[in-house]
């Protein structure tokens, strides 16, 4: 498979239930709440973008994003993540850039998480795909973003500045 080979595609009913089924490893649980009740606070929240990532027609991951409406271009990824059956194949990695890209194609600038500390996998994907640490902590979480520059013209995913790094678009 290529660099392209993940996609996000919105939560539909024919895909609501599947997506409520991925499920993280028993030793991840305290990283990510269940896609259960992340499906919950979407139906609340009517800004939410929930998301279900595919891997060719294999559902293999989700993710949620909310804009920040005290913050414009900016949106908060509250929920990310794959499938346990499906880690370690490089689909995060491709489903973190999949959902890069559609922020950038919405026209967000700024992309902003928070993170356990000790989740030292998601942590070392975010800082190489250009997310930097803002030095906040948020209900224990360690606060990360990546920010791009409103005029970018460059089509690459992992370029942010502000407080990330630049990544490689081929990673
Ligand atoms: C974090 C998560 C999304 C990564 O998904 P994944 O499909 O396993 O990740 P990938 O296979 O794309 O690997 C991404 C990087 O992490 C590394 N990695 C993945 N699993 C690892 C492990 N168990 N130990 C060490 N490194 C690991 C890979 O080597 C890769 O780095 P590289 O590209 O530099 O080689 C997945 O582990 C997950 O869903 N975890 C539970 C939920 C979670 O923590 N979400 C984030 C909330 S902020």
């Amino acid at each position: 498979m290529t660099a392209t080979a993940v996609r996000c595609e919105p939560v539909t009913a024919a895909t609501h239930d599947a997506v409520i089924g991925l499920k993280v490893l028993p030793e991840q649980k305290d990283f990510v709440a269940s896609n259960k009740r992340s499906m919950k606070l979407a139906r609340k929240r009517p800004e939410a973008e929930p998301l279900a990532l595919f891997h060719g027609s294999e559902l293999v991951g989700f993710a949620l994003l909310i804009p920040l409406p005290d913050t414009p271009g900016a949106v908060l990824l509250e929920r990310f993540m794959i499938d346990r059956r499906a880690q370690g194949r490089g689909l995060g990695r491709l489903g973190m850039r999949a959902v890069l890209e559609r922020c950038r194609a919405d026209g967000r600038t700024t992309v902003r998480l928070s993170v356990v500390p000790g989740n030292r996998v998601a942590i070392g994907l975010y800082r190489s795909l250009g997310f930097g640490e803002t030095g906040e902590v948020e209900d224990g979480e360690t606060v990360m973003e990546l920010t791009w520059p409103d005029t970018d013209t460059d089509t690459d995913t992992g370029t942010g500045t502000g407080t990330g790094t630049a990544a490689s678009p081929d990673r």
